[in-house]
């Protein structure tokens, strides 16, 4: 039998007793120790603290950790396993996910149903009457492919690399635990579960080559509805539950986006709006009645903390908001406790201040000729990190003017902008209007919350003909193909 050791966390006080020698990336993600480079040893953001007994740390990692910064008490925890009793003190982010309540038209039907938001970083579950729409339990966690990598590049990447199956097997398991947790509370018969994601989370789970989507012209043929018996996934349901992960609609832009624009009823509008995502992918839609034409920018994860150097999502210990008060720079901290980085609402106000007070000018520079700014005690951004926002900013800002001009129309001619998921919480409109990130007006911008969850909810009371009218509707279009692309983005760089 393998020998045992304890791992305590601090300040969780919480005993984990694992197999010696087990990786620590294996253990710690589900106590929320983030990943976001893969292991690769260049973020630095797995760092734990070593409060008591051994472990070991290689000339690669003690490399690593100085190149970081780090003492010879932390430790990388993507290049550590656990040989001997430990104490470390990890960081803990609380993640905040959007498990909207949000209420959403429905025809009333029979029996109980669950739905799905198979999200790159977070999993939420939902347990609904569908009878009255009521939902009876969320049920949230950490994706835990998360130990692979934050972006879905690093999840390919893995899957080419001979990891699928392993990833594949986490989430399927991941989400019948969740499913389990949800049924033990509340013992109801199930009869249809309903998923979506994006493109490279529908694969995953479904167990489709993800190759397609690593080379030009990044299309997979499989981007189809699959469906699943609670068997083949090893789920503890009713025989007769019908599992199905909804349909893509390009190679990336999911079925997250297909039930985003059920959620926001795009095509039943005569009027144009459009649905934005500013997470991991920077999807956008833009349609009515008539149509409807969405992207994927290259926007990145860069609103999602990946690339700032001091970023992370909108969990405890980021600074999601920057104001003026009496020409003084004033921060909120998410969970009030010492600020430990920045998220992307609080990117988008740091940039929108420090424009208004001259600090940086149009072309991003930092005026003082330094190499960072101050925004809160020990939180920085970067000349690297303007640019970084720039890039991001100016993907999804050109991408907006290649739909309305492939639509005919202007930003006056649409009557709502819907920003999607849980990144909206935090959001100051006006400075998201101050970078030129969505040049419309205030009144026009709604913050939808978790659209794919509201979708994959209405899913349960359609049948499958409502999402596929919907994807009927729907053109993938390329933005980097369109003549103006190039001229569109360099002009969008400008901070304006
Ligand atoms: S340094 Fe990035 S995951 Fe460990």
């Amino acid at each position: 039998m393998q020998e045992k050791i304890t791992i305590t966390l601090s300040p969780l006080g919480k005993k984990l007793v694992v197999g010696r020698g087990v990786p620590l990336i294996d253990v710690l993600h589900e106590y929320g120790v983030e990943f976001p480079c893969g292991a690769k040893g260049t973020c630095g953001r797995c760092r734990i603290k070593l409060l008591a007994g051994e472990l070991k740390a290689d000339n690669l990692q003690k490399q690593k950790l100085n190149k970081l910064g780090l003492d010879e008490n932390w430790r990388l925890a993507c290049f550590c396993k656990a040989e001997t009793d430990i104490v470390i003190e990890i960081t803990q982010f609380e993640d905040i996910i959007l498990a909207d309540n949000t209420s959403f038209r429905f025809k009333p039907g029979d029996g109980f149903g669950i739905a799905v938001d198979l999200g790159t970083t977070t999993i939420v579950v939902q347990l609904l009457d569908l009878k009255n729409g009521h939902v009876i339990d969320v049920v949230t966690a950490i994706n835990p492919q998360i130990k692979f990598g934050a972006d879905l590049i690093s999840r390919i990447q893995n899957c080419i690399d001979g990891n699928k199956e392993e990833m594949q097997k986490l989430v399927r398991r991941k989400t019948g635990e969740m499913i389990q947790s949800a049924l033990q509370k509340h013992p109801v018969d199930v009869s249809k579960i309903t998923l979506v994601g994006n493109t490279v989370m529908h694969h995953i789970f479904s167990g489709l080559d993800v190759r397609p989507l690593s080379f030009y012209p990044f299309d997979s043929a499989n981007r189809g509805m699959q469906i699943f018996s609670p068997e083949q996934l090893q789920w503890d349901l009713p025989e007769k539950a019908r599992i199905m992960f909804y349909p893509s609609i390009g190679s990336f832009v999911g079925s997250d986006i297909l039930a985003g624009i059920a959620a926001t009823k795009l095509t039943e509008k005569e009027k144009f709006s459009l649905l934005i995502d500013l997470g991991t992918n920077g999807e956008i839609v833009l349609g009515n009645r008539e149509g409807i034409i969405c992207a994927s920018t290259a926007a990145g994860p860069a609103f999602e903390g990946a690339k700032i150097s001091q970023g992370m999502r909108a969990v405890t210990g980021a600074v999601s908001s920057l104001y003026l008060e009496n020409g003084l720079m004033q921060y909120h901290v998410i969970g009030n406790v010492p600020a430990k980085g920045i998220c992307g609402s609080g990117l988008i106000d740091a940039m929108a201040i420090l424009l208004q007070q001259e600090k940086i000018g149009m072309f991003g520079e930092i005026n003082s000729g330094e190499d960072s700014v101050e925004l809160a005690p020990g939180v920085f951004l970067t000349q690297q990190d303007i640019r970084e926002f720039q890039l991001a900013k100016a993907a999804i800002a050109a991408g907006l003017q290649i739909l309305l001009k492939k639509a005919g129309i202007t930003f006056n001619e649409v009557e709502n902008v819907y920003i999607a998921g849980g990144f909206g919480n935090f959001l100051n409109l006006q400075n998201v209007i101050k970078t030129g990130l969505i040049e419309t007006d205030e009144e026009k911008i709604v913050k939808m919350g978790n659209t794919a969850l509201i979708g994959a909810k209405m899913f349960l009371f359609e049948d499958e003909t409502f999402a596929l009218d919907i994807l009927k509707k729907t053109r993938h279009i390329n933005l980097e193909a369109d003549p103006d692309f190039q001229d569109i983005f360099v002009e969008k760089l400008m901070l304006f």
